[in-house]
């Protein structure tokens, strides 16, 4: 069901008629309108990515993040349980964690020494009781009173995810049919490899709509086309969660069909009049570990978490945000703990296509930073999302559509109550 295209707060310019196939450009600028995105989805109703609960293997483990632009701290307490805070200082809001990966005891405030144990409880403060009958904390004081704010927090096939709503409903009710396609790449326990952050200087919607459009693979991507990974000539499909929240697409590298409709239009895109080579072809030497055909899966979970497999190079992305116009990529790159040695390489050295630099993913970010510089900051206009119909169910299961970006906007509207 689409949503009113009616803004009743009358603060925004209304909403185009066409409801979810267009999305104003004022919402990828405006600075109230980031503000209110952080109030209502990142500290909203919505599970975040945290983490992989290999980062935090152990008790005392601990991870820092952020969920848009709130600091928060990933922790495994001595019992093995998994919790997660808001990195800010009960006392006077400094950071208390103040690095990316660690193991600890407790959680320490260096400012005026405020401590808290590993589920974000406050245990002490540093001349609580004054000293020789002066200064000191009043008398009320209480510790319990002045813990570190909580998130809920869950994990799924070693995806760890928090919400500040502690009512929302179960992490895999919010994924739905999604989850099955994180439970068939993610099947085993993971090992991280390694670590890569993409600064981007677009709005953070621009990025999340990239990996839900999938028909500009073969479009944008000369890497994919010229060499086959990734081809609308091919097998694939796109999977929605009945809410639309979610998605994911797939591709079997090999099952091309060129027949005359696929080569009358393939033959006008940049990307398939490349005359590149590779001297060295190892980058495509994919193996068909999951057994299914798939050499590409990425899914993307609302509102700011891409999971892909691209070949056997496997990853997390988590978008933090900055401002309307920019954000930061974090990418987590990973195999599972029983890799032999030869599929560890191999997915370190297809990671020369994914990343900052890759031979794909770059040209994604620079699409976003050229939409950012073509819309200056008061732009009129709307993008325009009807490839496969115009309403939410229309386009079915094919990538040559736009229904999950429609499906986004829809659940971001609701959600923004615009
Ligand atoms: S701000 Fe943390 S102890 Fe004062
Ligand atoms: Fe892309």
């Amino acid at each position: 069901m689409s949503i009113s295209t009616t803004n009743e707060s009358g603060r925004y310019p209304a909403w185009p008629p066409e409801g979810p196939s267009r999305a104003p450009y004022w919402s990828f600028v405006d600075p109230s309108i980031y503000q209110r995105e952080q109030e209502k989805i990142f500290r909203g109703s919505a599970w975040h990515f945290l983490g992989l609960e290999a980062e935090v293997p152990e008790p005392g483990c601990f991870k820092t993040n952020r969920v848009g632009d709130t600091p928060v701290v990933l922790t495994r307490d001595q019992d093995g349980i998994l919790h997660a805070v808001v990195n800010r200082c009960a006392h006077r809001g400094n950071i208390v964690c103040r690095e990316e990966l660690g193991k600890a005891e407790s959680l320490y405030c260096v400012y005026h020494a405020w401590a808290y144990n590993l589920k974000g409880d406050l245990t002490s403060a540093a001349f609580r009781r004054g000293i020789r009958g002066e200064g000191g904390l009043p008398e009320d004081f209480k510790l319990e009173d002045h813990g570190l704010q909580k998130l809920r927090v869950e994990s799924f096939c070693g995806l760890v995810f928090g919400s500040f709503d502690h009512k929302i409903m179960p992490l895999t009710e919010w994924m739905g049919e999604v989850g099955d396609g994180i439970r068939r790449t993610l099947p085993r326990p993971l090992k991280v490899l390694g670590y890569d952050t993409q600064r981007i200087h677009a709005n953070w919607k621009n990025y999340h709509e990239n990996p839900r459009d999938s028909f500009h693979a073969n479009i944008l991507h000369t890497f994919y086309g010229t060499f086959g990974l990734s081809k609308q000539s091919q097998e694939s499909a796109m999977v929605l969660d009945r809410a639309g929240r979610h998605v994911y697409f797939y591709t079997k590298m090999g099952t091309d069909r060129d027949d005359a409709t696929y080569k009358q239009t393939a033959s006008n895109l940049r990307s398939v009049k490349s005359d590149f080579s590779l001297r060295d072809r190892q980058l495509l030497d994919w193996t068909d570990e999951f057994g299914d055909g798939i050499n590409i899966q990425i899914l993307s979970l609302y509102p700011s978490f891409v999971l892909h497999q691209i070949s056997n190079n496997l990853a997390t992305r988590q978008l933090v945000t900055y401002s309307p116009t920019l954000c930061d990529l974090h990418w987590t790159y990973f195999g599972f703990e029983d890799d032999t040695p030869e599929m560890t390489d191999r997915r370190l050295f297809q990671q020369n296509l994914v990343g900052s630099a890759g031979l794909v993913s770059m040209e994604d970010a620079s699409v976003c930073e050229m939409i950012r510089r073509s819309l200056g900051d008061k732009p009129e206009g709307s993008s325009f999302m009807q490839m496969g119909g115009k309403d939410l169910n229309s386009g079915g299961s094919s990538k040559l559509s736009e229904r999950a970006l429609r499906n986004f906007w829809n659940t971001y509207r609701g959600q923004m109550e615009l």
